[in-house]
């Protein structure tokens, strides 16, 4: 029994100097509590969702090659799930957090445990709610080191600090999205934007409420912004300070330097600023980018760039942001977006393509007696409006259960049209249905994403989960199948995992479906994703275990 005991000692003795020694497989575990909690900002208080009492909640902190165990008791009113946004989650949808996709939601009062690989990724990510419009407030920043010892590709920052843009409503955020849905409208817009939960002191009662960053001068600094906000694409920049953008969406591409940012919802963009000025205080501030004719909550959220020493009495200077319909700005912006491409983070762009998709978005509008003007607003992808499931996507597809979807979402629109041509307020006849794309394991995919004009062009950024994709193009008006394609970059496009689609235009992506699982694709305007702008693909298992999607956890939470 001793000699057991002290065998079994050793063995651990070894196994944690070997644990310590390869710097691999460490485990980093969280405990989140979602409580609610009073309040107060714009001279309201008011209770919000929140994880820990905290508003943004928590930064979780990662090395690539760790395992994350984050255990979420929902101790609110409303039923939760989260999500690890831009994380693969390999074989382990399980962990992936879209309510009735897969998983259902965490019930009051239950606990689920989100246990994952961070594998072959570094950089910025963010997790958030992911049912409701919870997400306005459950939200915060994920941060993954490289591996022990492996430098960045850009020079080492003296600090860093994660920015997190969000918007922020007086009403209750729930009560706003109900009202909205009764009367067959947009909901209400957001009242303010934050940075990092504080909308600084160009708004009412907010001096306090200000986030403020120290710099010392001759110092470079790593910012990692994200863009939390429920429906607005928004600027960034720094007044008086170029910015230059190292890495988006946890992907590091060839640095070029900016005057501002664009950023969409879901997107995350890491850049360096050197603390070179004058010494002073600078703002940093962010507003919506909208070139489309719809209204937009244009208020402007600052925060301060401060130098270590000079007085907090110093009124600082706004910097110059691009206007808010500024496309070209944004066409600029998005055409020097390249992966690094590098022998060590090699852009593996797929070359030959198994599969060919073409979706169109749009926005429509349903008859609806109870509404306000008898119709409601809808959105819908090839013609099809995305009814949610009332028990887990991947739930059905692993244990077979049928009845929950259908397998066949169409490759491309019924009838082609003039996508973008004079504004259509004709009805196409949208149907309803939970139709998903089924696609063969280690399929290569190129999903040509084409904005429409029902009702109104408007810009749509895309996410998809379980994979990032390769940007190979981009265009206004529509896609041309003849041209195009031979204008594609398959040599260094960018890699992310949210993607805009240009106001009345087109985004073609490329994707290795190597992933197996049911993965959610939608709008992440909450907006549009609320009205059907979604839908879900299927990636099949390949040979064996391994290239199979993982067994349940036992506390996968019950519908
Ligand atoms: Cu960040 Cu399905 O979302």
């Amino acid at each position: 029994m001793a000699f057991a005991l002290y065998v079994s000692f050793l063995l651990l003795a070894v196994f944690l100097t070997f644990g310590s020694l390869s710097a691999e497989a460490a485990i980093k575990k969280y405990q989140f509590d979602v409580v609610v909690k009073n309040v107060s900002r714009l001279c309201h208080a008011k209770p919000i969702v929140t994880v820990n009492g905290r508003f943004p909640g928590p930064t979780v902190y990662a090395r690539e090659g760790d395992r994350v165990i984050i255990n979420v008791t929902n101790h609110a009113q409303y039923n939760i799930s989260i999500h690890w946004h831009g994380l693969k989650q390999f074989r382990n949808g399980w962990a992936d957090g879209p309510a009735y996709i897969t998983q259902c939601p965490i019930q009051s009062g239950r606990s689920y445990t989100y246990d994952f690989n961070v594998t072959g990724q570094r950089g910025t990510l963010w997790w958030h709610a992911h049912i409701l419009w919870l997400r306005a407030t459950v939200y915060g920043a994920i941060v993954i080191m490289p591996k022990e010892g492996v430098p960045y590709p850009f020079p080492q920052p003296h600090a860093e600090t994660e920015l997190v843009l969000g918007e922020w409503w007086h009403a209750d955020v729930e009560e706003v999205e109900k009202q909205g849905n009764m009367l067959g409208l947009p909901p209400n817009m957001s009242d303010a934007h934050k940075i990092n939960g504080k909308p600084g002191p160009l708004f009412p009662c907010s001096e306090k409420h200000t986030f403020a960053m120290e710099v010392e001068w001759g110092m470079t600094y790593l910012l990692r912004i994200v863009n939390a906000a429920l429906n607005d694409e928004l600027f960034f920049a720094i007044a008086g300070h170029n910015m230059t953008v190292v890495e988006i969406d946890a992907v590091y591409c060839k640095p070029f330097t900016t005057s501002a940012i664009v950023i969409a919802p879901g997107q995350t963009t890491n850049v360096l600023v050197k603390a070179d000025k004058t010494p002073g205080r600078y703002f940093m501030a962010a507003r919506p980018f909208m070139d489309a004719p719809i209204a937009v909550d244009n208020r402007t959220a600052t925060a301060i760039l401060q130098y270590k020493g000079v007085p907090t009495t110093v009124i600082p200077m706004l910097p110059r942001l691009p206007a808010p319909n500024d496309t070209i700005f944004v066409n600029d912006f998005l055409d020097k977006l390249k992966s690094l491409n590098s022998p060590q983070f090699p852009a593996k762009v797929p070359l030959n393509i198994d599969r060919h998709l073409f979706y169109t978005a749009s926005l429509g509008i349903d008859r609806c007696p109870t509404c306000l003007n008898g119709t409601r607003l809808t959105a819908s992808l090839n013609n099809i409006t995305f009814v949610m499931p009332k028990i887990g996507l991947l739930q059905a597809h692993y244990f077979n259960i049928k009845g929950v979807f259908r397998p066949d979402f169409p490759d491309k629109p019924a009838a082609a049209f003039n996508y973008t041509g004079a504004p259509l307020t004709a009805n196409l006849g949208t149907s309803l249905g939970t139709r998903l794309s089924r696609i063969p394991y280690n399929s290569t995919v190129e999903l040509v994403l084409q904005d429409t004009n029902l009702l109104a062009a408007e810009s749509h950024p895309f996410h998809l989960h379980g994979s990032n994709f390769f940007v190979v193009g981009r265009g206004i008006g529509n896609f041309d199948p003849e041209k195009e394609p031979a204008k594609f970059n398959l040599v260094d496009p960018p890699e992310r995992n949210t993607v805009g689609v240009p106001t009345g235009g087109w985004t073609a992506i490329r994707f290795r479906a190597d992933n197996p699982g049911v993965w959610f694709m939608h709008c992440h305007l909450e907006l549009h994703t609320t009205w059907g702008l979604k839908m879900a693909f299927v990636v099949e298992n390949g040979n064996g275990p391994e290239e199979s999607i993982l067994p349940p956890p036992k506390d996968l939470p019950p519908c």
